[in-house]
């Protein structure tokens, strides 16, 4: 059930939001949410902050979302924090966002568990520090019976090179027989990709204000509600999750067809 405190003060506030919850509420919840978290490096730039104040200042709002989603009844939360395209960036900033999984587990951990939020990961972690694998194995370990929001991580994740190691263990497989090449279909592809039991996100919000995928579940998102939004990560905030929410309520899905699915 989600909790109507969280979102107001006075009693005015309660009653629009009350109403508005309920509201949401009693349509689908977009089961798979994925987000991609942009702008910390503007909205440090604006407070003429070094970029890696922005990133701890997002890994704040990822707390704040987390909790949000969990009570609105997602199932599945994939956030995008650390591409296999930031390795581009400068090794003072790699570094730091290296140690976020790290000290973002090591404050909130207890609190994910007592939510009954389970952690998991996609991208190719082994790449990361030590610590930062120690830390995500263990975060991964210590929920993995919790069945409340699955908070999916994608670490070092890249779409492309997702979809060709999933191409090279397919052929790997219809090599050792363990696959006919006539049972390829898109299920049987989708199985090969780091999503396999999580399925693909219903809506995709990336902030900022930029137009772009920039690599990210690109097979995955092909009939996702699409979210973008002029605001900076830091500054995503519960009321701007039930907007995107909200947005998603109103379209008419046709995944292709003619006759809409009125979410
Ligand atoms: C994009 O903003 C953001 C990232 C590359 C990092 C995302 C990381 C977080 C939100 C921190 C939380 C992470 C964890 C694991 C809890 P940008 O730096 O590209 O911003 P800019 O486009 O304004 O420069």
């Amino acid at each position: 059930m989600f909790n109507k405190m969280k979102l107001w003060n006075t009693s005015k506030e309660k009653e629009i939001y009350g109403e508005r919850i309920d509201k949401i509420l009693s349509h689908p919840i977009p089961r798979h949410v994925a987000i991609i978290m942009d702008g910390n490096g503007r909205w440090a730039k604006k407070r003429t902050l070094p970029r890696v104040a922005g990133h701890r200042e997002g890994m704040k709002t990822v707390k704040k979302i987390t909790k949000s989603a969990n009570r609105l009844g997602v199932k599945i939360l994939t956030l995008y924090a650390f591409s296999t395209e930031n390795w581009k960036r400068p090794k003072p900033e790699v570094d730091f966002l290296m140690k976020l999984p790290e000290q973002f587990l090591d404050s909130f951990l207890p609190e994910l568990i007592e939510e009954n939020v389970k952690v998991s990961t996609m991208g190719n972690i082994e790449q990361l520090p030590a610590s930062t694998v120690k830390a995500v194995k263990e975060a991964v370990e210590r929920t993995k019976n919790n069945d409340g929001l699955i908070l999916n991580f994608a670490l070092n994740y890249g779409s492309r090179s997702e979809m060709i190691a999933a191409i090279k263990h397919l052929s790997h497989d219809i090599k050792n027989g363990t696959l006919k090449e006539e049972d390829i279909d898109e299920q049987c592809f989708s199985q090969y990709l780091m999503t396999d039991s999580l399925g693909d996100p219903d809506l995709l919000i990336r902030t900022s204000g930029e137009l772009r995928l920039s690599n990210f579940m690109l097979w995955q998102l092909a009939y996702t509600e699409l979210y973008f939004v002029d605001v900076l990560w830091p500054d995503f905030s519960e009321e701007h999750l039930l907007e995107a929410v909200e947005s998603y309520q109103n379209r008419s899905r046709r995944y292709g067809g003619l006759i809409g699915e009125e979410i």
